[in-house]
């Protein structure tokens, strides 16, 4: 089994990994279930990180697990050898993969030739684990003792900015997966692209979204207003086109003013103040921007375990 895309689980499953996010939330300091000991996973990154590469080590250790940290460019696959090569040998010496890179074929070839789970760290298509983690981090907001999943239900999310990147990408995948309304806002020219269109149609979720150039528009009636970086990685050529077209989409004070009063701002962090968000708003008391980033270590403790433990 293999996490590449929010619907590699099912709403089932997913249901049980949010419960056991929040179980591994809730005994971290007392329980520490030893699920991967024995085990060396290795983290595959072909970008940087902060976020996803300390809380996979952190969370790899406190499963009993070892973490191996490998920069694309430290093994021979920065040289050139096929990703298929990589993927048979490794599988012979780790118990999985986890990645980051830049296409998304990639993460599928390693999935298709190795033998061990392989997990989406990042990559230009989507970002599955911050997915999980955000949508966890409202669930224990508004799960009031119920369901977590459940609790999403009928909610809509807002994504401003650069609606064509992996996180709007994302939104509109996971959204649709666990029941919540989405809609999509940025300028001419960055909108959601063929491959995410095609997974949504391939769902039946296709006329289900809102796009809209008009960031009033998307935030009215949302319960949470989530932005990201306006250049992502890898795009870095193009930062002055992009820096301007989307300088009408940066989430201020006022337009979290137009979202519902008990709204939340999300980012899933780098953030840049003054860019997509205005300095204050990512301090508000309505910023959930840390819980996020924290959740990220719980939930993927709950992904590892899950693929852990799935049949082979
Ligand atoms: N949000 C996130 O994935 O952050 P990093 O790039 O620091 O891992
Ligand atoms: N869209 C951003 C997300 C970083 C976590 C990027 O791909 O750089």
């Amino acid at each position: 089994m293999h996490f590449l895309q929010e619907t590699d689980f099912s709403t089932a499953q997913a249901r049980a990994v949010f419960n056991s996010a929040e179980k591994f939330k809730r005994l971290r300091s007392t329980e520490r279930p030893a699920v991967l000991a024995g085990q060396t996973w290795a983290m595959i990154f072909a970008k940087s990180s902060t976020r996803t590469r300390v809380s996979f080590e952190v969370g790899i250790h406190e499963l009993g697990g070892n973490p191996l940290f490998l920069s694309k460019n430290d093994i021979q696959l920065g040289r050139g050898e096929s990703i298929a090569d990589t993927a048979r040998v490794l599988s012979r010496y780790v118990h999985g993969l986890i990645v980051r890179t830049f296409d998304q074929s990639e993460v599928e070839e390693l999935a298709k030739w190795g033998t061990v789970p392989v997990v989406n760290a990042l990559t230009d298509l989507l970002h599955p684990c911050q997915i999980y983690a955000d949508a966890f981090t409202l669930a224990e907001r508004w799960a009031q003792g119920g369901d977590l999943l459940d609790s999403l239900r009928g909610r809509k999310v807002a994504f401003l900015g650069d609606a064509g990147c992996n996180m709007a990408n994302s939104w509109l995948l996971g959204a649709n997966h666990f029941g919540m309304q989405v809609s999509v806002c940025g300028p001419k020219g960055y909108e959601p692209g063929p491959a995410v269109q095609a997974l949504l149609a391939k769902n039946g979720w296709a006329g289900r979204n809102q796009y809209t150039t008009d960031p009033r528009e998307a935030v009215a009636g949302a319960d949470v207003v989530y932005t990201d970086v306006w250049v992502s990685m890898g795009k870095e050529a193009e930062s002055a086109d992009r820096l301007k077209a989307m300088a009408p989409y940066q989430v201020t004070a006022a337009l979290m003013g137009q979202a519902k009063p008990d709204a939340y701002f999300m980012h899933c962090l780098p953030a840049y103040a003054g860019k997509e968000v205005a300095a204050e708003v990512l301090e508000l008391p309505r910023s959930i921007v840390f819980d996020q980033a924290e959740n990220r270590l719980h939930m993927q403790k709950a992904i590892l375990a899950t693929l852990a433990q799935a049949p082979r």
